[in-house]
């Protein structure tokens, strides 16, 4: 059963309005109980069917709708990002990082599974997001198949994701570019993948995609403060999780290293720019601004 996200009267329409055919996307590509291993079936489709924004997919939608018109060409593109994505929490709840038993108002992949088999669906997400770009049936190109490999690989491996969950777990950050660069790579660089394969997969120009990359980095920086201060000041019926898990972990972030009002106002910053890199694409750009707005509005 596909569970909706908890009530958000903030939440802009295009989330609630790209959430099917991204869902129905997911659902085709996971494996079932008949196919593949039911323990690992049921913990992959736990964690992926368990509330998520879809936030990063529908950036893939809106990136290609804006090159192209349409959004359908980025729909599996856009759901190899929310495989590496949920991967990504599944991992990052574990006791050996974050500790966390709540997420999305419902026990973390390893509170339900266990810790071995949460560790594996985590692992076989990660493959499917590059099976599912490299896959006849997503319509890519050989090169553009080959391109969005590399440019997913690249975010959220050493040089992205990983990397920077490599320093947030490393202990404190005492200065605020340190803290940009770990935040533009635990969490920037897969909003600018969503970005850039959603372009890709629109057969967006070189311009085009240089602005959405810039469009992403900037959403990244500003949606990572807000969850850190939604971590220290957000309500728990909203976001769905157990609010101090950033100080009881030791981990560093801007409320802690700037303060409250400068962390808000430096997400304020990053909106605008972020707003300012859509100046290319002469207004088509209604709910790109509106997404954007909202990461900073976010109550979860
Ligand atoms: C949470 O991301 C992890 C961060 C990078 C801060 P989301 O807030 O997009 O998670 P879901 O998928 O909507 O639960
Ligand atoms: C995790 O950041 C970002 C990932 C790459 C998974 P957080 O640890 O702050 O994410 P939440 O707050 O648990 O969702
Ligand atoms: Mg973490
Ligand atoms: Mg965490
Ligand atoms: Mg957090």
């Amino acid at each position: 059963m596909v569970r909706r996200p908890r009530a958000d009267i903030l939440r802009p329409r295009c989330l609630d309005d790209l959430r099917s055919p991204v869902e129905e996307e997911l659902n085709r590509w996971l494996g079932t109980e008949d196919e593949i291993e039911p323990a690992l079936a049921k913990a992959m489709r736990y964690s992926v069917f368990s509330g998520g924004k879809r936030v990063r997919p529908v950036l893939a939608l809106l990136a290609c709708r804006v090159v192209s018109g349409h959004f359908e060409a980025a729909l599996p593109a856009a759901c190899a990002v929310e495989m590496i994505h949920t991967y990504s929490l599944i991992h990052d709840d574990l006791p050996c990082m974050d500790d966390d038993d709540m997420r999305r108002g419902k026990p973390t992949t390893h509170r339900v599974f266990g810790e071995a088999v949460a560790v594996l669906a985590g692992d076989a997400l990660q493959a499917l997001a590059f099976e599912i770009l490299s896959d006849r049936r997503s319509g890519y190109t050989p090169e553009q198949g080959l391109r969005m490999v590399n440019e997913l690989a690249w975010a959220c491996g050493s040089t992205g994701m990983v990397g920077g969950q490599v320093l947030d777990i490393g202990g404190e950050v005492g200065e605020p570019e340190l803290l940009d660069r770990l935040h533009a790579m635990k969490t920037g660089a897969l909003f600018q993948a969503s970005m850039r394969l959603g372009a890709i997969a629109g057969g967006g120009d070189a311009a085009s995609v240089k602005a959405l990359t810039e469009y992403g980095k900037e959403f990244g920086l500003a949606f990572q403060i807000a969850d850190d201060v939604l971590d220290v000041v957000g309500d728990p019926e909203k976001t769905g999780r157990y609010a101090g898990s950033d100080v009881q972990g030791g981990r560093s972030t801007y409320p802690l290293l700037v303060g409250m009002t400068q962390s808000h106002a430096m997400a304020r910053e990053a909106v605008e720019r972020g707003l300012r890199a859509l100046g290319l694409f002469n207004g088509r750009t209604g709910d790109l601004q509106e997404l954007m707005e909202y990461v900073i509005r976010r109550e979860g």
